[in-house]
């Protein structure tokens, strides 16, 4: 088998340099063993001059990574209008934030298209295509219509919302028609693979039954597949990482004092406001917790350009003095709050060092910071992870302590809670969190995705003279509704 992985995001696989986001982070050990071509966006554009989509090829252990540059004319409506102005807030539940155009999505297929034609040509006999997240939800049916009758496989790492907030995005029905030329469509939790096959039935009138359904396109299988991380390395990064000289001075900056941690994109499913108005909460309803805690909140910035998050950006930054400025002492800043991005190699040792891990997105597909926090613990001392019960990483990480990140009280007093947890039962937690980390591994995520992909290709030629009637609407490529 000849796997070729797809992303908007890589990354190049340097431990020193500062991480981008989860699915990069993820990916990138599993590319390295299993000899997959990584391919996705090159940060950079070109011109719609260029005959052939470029791509520049570098090695990545023993696979290799594709950097594309993607057309000029089409990236901003790609990337910040459609992909993340229109899909990301309605993936996230927040309809009030979707702003969409036309012109927008029209981009977004060219795109998708785009990428299709770059594809081909990492095209084998024995080639599997796994393509990743909300930013190339039509590529399956750009590569079928390119002929492509390899497996092709999709995996979304955010939730899949309710019927109503999807069909906020005017082109929800033939996104969805698109995606059924996905073999395999992976979800990360239940709830996620519940609201879509909803969606499936009660919107597009289709039949799901044993986790396929048949459409014009063929049988599609969906399934939930929750992304995990590789526990002991990472338990391992982070005993090492203790003695890097950025967390041995913050190590000496914090006297003594208790540390709670927030590593987020700055982004406005992260609940990073009511996460500070807890902090601000607990240091007014408990004051003697003023001086024995801080919180180190790690905000890197993320799509500036979005007048959603140059929002937040702002919010966050008034919130944040007003805090300081009411709690803090001459010689005691409560918040220590920094715009910027940090290595894997520091973050293991950041988590390490802190007594609690906050991590309490409104909403959100998995949260592999849960996961990381968790595996940096000291297993003699191990710290506290507060988790918000809409993060998809609370499906496993149940014996973290669980918070509605809507509920400020509860959450300062969960909080407070956590700093004076008895280290019995901090161990209790935490080994019980160890173990479902261990057990669902990146690496078994990978595997287990990949297996079924290829049986659910196997069904699907088996079954192919056996498609349904294309229903009306079959397909919508131009029409909105
Ligand atoms: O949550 C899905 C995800 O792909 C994350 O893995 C990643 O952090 C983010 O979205 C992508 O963000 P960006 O726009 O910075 O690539």
């Amino acid at each position: 088998m000849n796997l070729v992985v797809v992303s908007n995001r890589l990354s190049r696989g340097n431990a020193n340099e500062p991480m981008t986001g989860g699915l990069a982070a993820a990916l990138l050990p599993i590319v390295e063993k299993s000899g997959a071509i990584w391919v996705g966006s090159s940060g950079r554009v070109r011109d719609g001059a260029q005959k052939e989509p470029f791509a520049e090829i570098e090695a990545l252990g023993t696979g290799a990574l594709a950097m594309l540059d993607l057309p000029a004319a089409h990236y901003g409506g790609y990337y910040e209008g459609f992909a993340n102005s229109a899909l990301w807030p309605a993936l996230h539940s927040r309809a009030d934030l979707i702003r969409v155009s036309q012109g927008d999505y029209l981009s977004y297929r060219e795109v998708n298209a785009f990428m299709a034609r770059a594809l081909l040509r990492f095209r084998k006999p024995d080639t599997v295509f796994w393509i990743q997240d909300y930013h190339f939800l039509a590529l399956g049916a750009e590569l079928r219509d390119l002929g492509v009758t390899q497996p092709v496989g999709f995996f979304l790492h955010t939730p899949w919302p309710a019927r109503e907030v999807i069909a906020g995005v005017p082109h929800h029905r033939e996104l969805a028609e698109a995606m059924l030329a996905y073999d395999l469509i992976g979800f990360q939790t239940e709830d996620d693979y519940e609201n879509f096959a909803g969606y499936l039935s009660s919107t597009l009138g289709l039949v799901v039954a044993d986790g396929v359904v048949t459409s014009p396109h063929g049988k599609t299988r969906i399934a939930v597949f929750p992304i995990g991380i590789d526990a002991e390395k990472f338990a391992r990064q982070a005993a090492r990482a203790i003695s890097h000289p950025d967390v041995s001075r913050l190590r000496r900056s914090l006297n003594g004092e208790k540390l709670a941690i927030g590593v987020d994109r700055l982004d406005y499913s992260k609940g990073l406001v009511n996460r500070i108005k807890a902090f601000d909460q607990m240091w007014t309803a408990q004051p003697s917790l003023a001086r024995t805690v801080s919180l180190l909140q790690i905000a890197t910035p993320s799509r500036g350009a979005i007048e959603a998050y140059g929002n937040l950006q702002s919010e966050l930054a008034k919130l944040v003095s007003d805090v300081n400025g009411r709690h803090g002492e001459v010689d005691w800043t409560p918040i220590r709050y920094l715009n910027k991005g940090f290595s894997q190699t520091v973050l293991a040792g950041l988590y390490r060092t802190a007594q609690v891990g906050v991590v309490t997105p409104l909403h959100d597909g998995m949260n592999l910071v849960a996961k990381e926090y968790v595996a940096a613990q000291n297993p003699a001392d191990p710290g506290v992870l507060v988790l918000s019960k809409f993060a998809g990483a609370a499906n496993e990480l149940d014996t973290a302590l669980l918070v509605n990140p809507h509920d400020i009280d509860s959450m300062a007093r969960t909080i407070a809670m956590a700093l004076s947890m008895p280290l019995l039962e901090r161990r209790m937690r935490w080994e019980a969190m160890m173990i479902k980390l261990r057990h669902h591994s990146i690496q078994h995520w990978f595997a287990s995705f990949v297996d079924v992909l290829e049986l659910a290709r196997a069904e699907r030629s088996v079954v192919v003279q056996d498609v349904v009637e294309p229903p009306t609407w079959w397909p919508l490529r131009s029409a909105n509704g």
